[in-house]
């Protein structure tokens, strides 16, 4: 069956889509992954947010293939009947003597197997040692050395190309992981990662140049009104501002409509995902706000799962006493209403100083006795197992952020993933994100980096670095990054000091934007989403399959490579305008507030005139004691 391809392009706001036709009927796609229906991290993501558009290539000759989890079974998995014959006898047999492969049927079809990360790579390398009839794909989404030796404090990007890397697996006792990993690069017909840092990583530490890079994207949901999103975010926020009323019961000393939430989320790799240098700039940007006397509150959320024994008494306690508070009101407002209508029934003006008696008083009193504390609101929400050596807390006692009034920075420490039926903060993730102003991920290794990824299809702008997948493509795609929203920490080509105080910088511009800033900073956002759309990006997962296919099997396939269209290399200008910078954009009226920002439309073009988002502007910080430059080789 020869490849027949017919390649159309279509526009996509100014990208172009692939749309290719291939006749798929004998042969079968498996992509296997620890991840599949297991959600862990990113690679779940991938999976998931893939499958969509892999299926509607390959229809019913797509399977995916993950471990059996009880619980991930019976939330995200629908039980049927295969509908393949050929997959029908190979359960069959597989459930008759064990896990046995099984597809020698009369006329096999082409299997195409993808396999991604080193976990799923024992499949892959026992597929080429058995000689089966596979073409096979492997991707690796982080190198288990790089991960490693990046956590471990060691001078990275420098020495990418010295380490001795079978020595330094050995040392971190992962040399049989590494070795699991290396062979099933080696043995792959295609080897692919998901960005071009990476790509260099894993020829220094595998040893083997990917013949693909396949960018992660997402399914980017379009909305029928323009500014849903904006309205979807007003909502989440309110409900984080009700967790918030809860959690800091008794402390509710500052506005809570100039409080700007920010977060961090994803596995706890403390120095990996930049916790430690975020803590370090939330500490500066404290002190820094609290010189300049602002009237604006930072709450930091930190997302990242640990071991714990549960959510922590006074953090359930708070949102008791919040809810106690709300019914109260409510049932001292139930009879002020029902007093003032019986008045009204009988053609009377209510005598105001009797529509609340003293029962009324007393049940108001015991509630606000209630949210008298002695503590301050705690900066952890769970019984931490591992309290007195966990790096964020030990982190938070060293810079002292404890929550206390006179700090304008507050923090969060949440140690598991969110989840809609939590008690204590009830809204998954993405609802979560929606609510927050800007996400803050300033990784020392992220090989992609889903995250800010997330923030940006839902118009939430967020920090990343120039060492992380996702911060260089969208560098390379677009001209003026911090314009959208996009922030790219330099962690590159300053030392670890000199980035802090660049975080910081971003922070502190970041908080003096007024609303109307933030709100037409959000929408430019938002209107990055099509650059990491799958309908777009999934074209390098293409590329990958017709490679391995035509490898696997020369005499019936042909990989003919793509010609580069105008998308390669395509870049989003700068915007017509920029969100106006605080310091350059008073308003002509002096009576300028808030509310007014939120209802007066704006010109864009005019907002160019007038302003630029000047996020270097720098400032004398304290020093920092770790001092490191990064360089890198270029990119190929
Ligand atoms: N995530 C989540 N719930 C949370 C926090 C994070 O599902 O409460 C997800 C997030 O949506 C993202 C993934 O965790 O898709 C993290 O992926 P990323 O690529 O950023 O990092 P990884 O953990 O794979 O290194
Ligand atoms: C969205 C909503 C507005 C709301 C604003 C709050 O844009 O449509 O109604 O005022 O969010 O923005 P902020 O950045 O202050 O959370
Ligand atoms: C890995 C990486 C992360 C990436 C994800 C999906 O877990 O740590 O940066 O986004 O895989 O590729």
């Amino acid at each position: 069956m020869p490849l027949a391809r017919s390649l159309s392009v279509t526009s996509l706001s100014g990208l172009e889509e692939w749309d290719e036709e291939f006749d798929r009927e004998d042969a079968v796609l498996f992509e296997i992954a620890w991840e599949v229906a297991n959600k862990v991290g990113g690679i779940y993501t991938v999976i998931q947010t893939k499958a969509r558009l892999t299926c509607e290539e390959w229809g019913e000759n797509y399977f995916l293939v993950g471990p059996y989890m009880e619980s991930s079974v019976r939330t995200q998995v629908e039980l049927i009947e295969p509908c393949n014959a050929a997959l029908r006898r190979t359960i069959d047999k597989m459930n008759s003597s064990g896990c046995k492969y099984a597809a020698q049927c009369d006329e096999p079809p082409h299997i195409a197997a993808h396999f991604h990360e080193w976990l799923a790579g024992l499949g892959l390398v026992l597929c080429r040692q058995r000689q089966l009839p596979v073409a096979t794909i492997f991707t690796t989404h982080a190198t288990l050395l790089g991960r490693y030796l990046c956590a471990g404090n060691v001078d990275f990007y420098n020495n990418l190309a010295e380490f001795n890397v079978d020595k330094e697996a050995g040392d971190r006792q992962i040399y049989h992981r590494y070795c699991l990993e290396r062979a099933a690069v080696r043995c792959a017909h295609v080897f692919t990662t998901v960005s071009q840092i990476t790509a260099i990583e894993a020829e220094h530490l595998l040893k083997r140049k990917p013949d693909i890079v396949t960018p992660n994207g997402l399914n980017v949901k379009k909305f029928s009104a323009m500014h849903e999103f904006q309205n979807l975010h007003a909502q989440s926020k309110a409900r984080i501002q009700e967790f918030v009323r809860g959690h800091f019961y008794g402390h509710l000393d500052f506005n809570l409509d100039k409080t700007v939430f920010l977060f961090i989320a994803g596995r706890y790799e403390f120095s990996n995902k930049g916790a430690d240098i975020f803590l370090e700039a939330l500490a500066r940007l404290n002190y820094l706000l609290r010189v300049n006397h602002s009237d604006v509150t930072i709450i930091a959320f930190f997302i990242m799962p640990a071991r714990t024994n549960n959510f922590n008494v006074e953090t359930l306690k708070g949102q008791a006493v919040r809810k106690q508070l709300w019914d109260t009101a409510q049932t001292v407002k139930e009879r002020f209403g029902k007093k003032l209508y019986e008045s009204l029934l009988v053609g009377q003006l209510p005598d105001v100083s009797k529509m609340l008696d003293k029962e009324d008083f007393t049940m108001m009193k015991r509630a606000i006795f209630a949210t008298q504390r002695q503590c301050l609101p705690p900066v952890c929400s769970h019984n931490m197992l591992e309290d007195s050596s966990d790096p964020i807390l030990n982190c938070i006692r060293r810079i002292g952020l404890f929550n206390t009034a006179q700090d304008r920075v507050k923090v969060i420490f949440h140690p598991e993933f969110l989840s809609s039926t939590s008690p204590l903060l009830p809204m998954d993730y993405e609802e979560f994100v929606r609510g927050c102003h800007l996400g803050v991920f300033p990784s020392y290794y992220e090989p992609w980096g889903y995250t800010p990824a997330e923030c940006t299809v839902m118009g939430i702008p967020s920090i990343s670095t120039n060492l992380s997948g996702f911060g260089c493509f969208m560098e390379e795609h677009i001209a003026d990054p911090s314009a959208y929203g996009i922030y790219i920490l330099d962690r590159r080509y300053r030392g670890v000091d000199e980035s802090c105080n660049q975080l910081t910088s971003f922070l502190f511009q970041f908080c003096q934007q007024s609303r109307r800033q933030r709100i037409i900073q959000r929408n430019r956002t938002e209107r990055l989403s099509d650059l990491l759309d799958w309908r777009y990006l999934g074209r390098y997962y293409v590329s990958a399959r017709h490679m391995a296919l035509a490898k696997a099997f020369p005499d019936t396939f042909i990989y003919e490579p793509q010609e580069p269209t105008s998308a390669t290399g395509f870049r989003y200008p700068r915007p017509a305008s920029v969100p106006p910078s605080p310091a350059h954009s008073l308003h002509s009226s002096p009576h300028h507030s808030e509310a007014e920002d939120e209802e007066e439309p704006y010109d864009e073009d005019l907002e160019a005139e007038k302003d630029r988002v000047n996020i270097r502007q720098p400032f004398n910080m304290p020093n920092w004691n770790k001092n490191q430059t990064v360089s890198l080789p270029e990119k190929n």
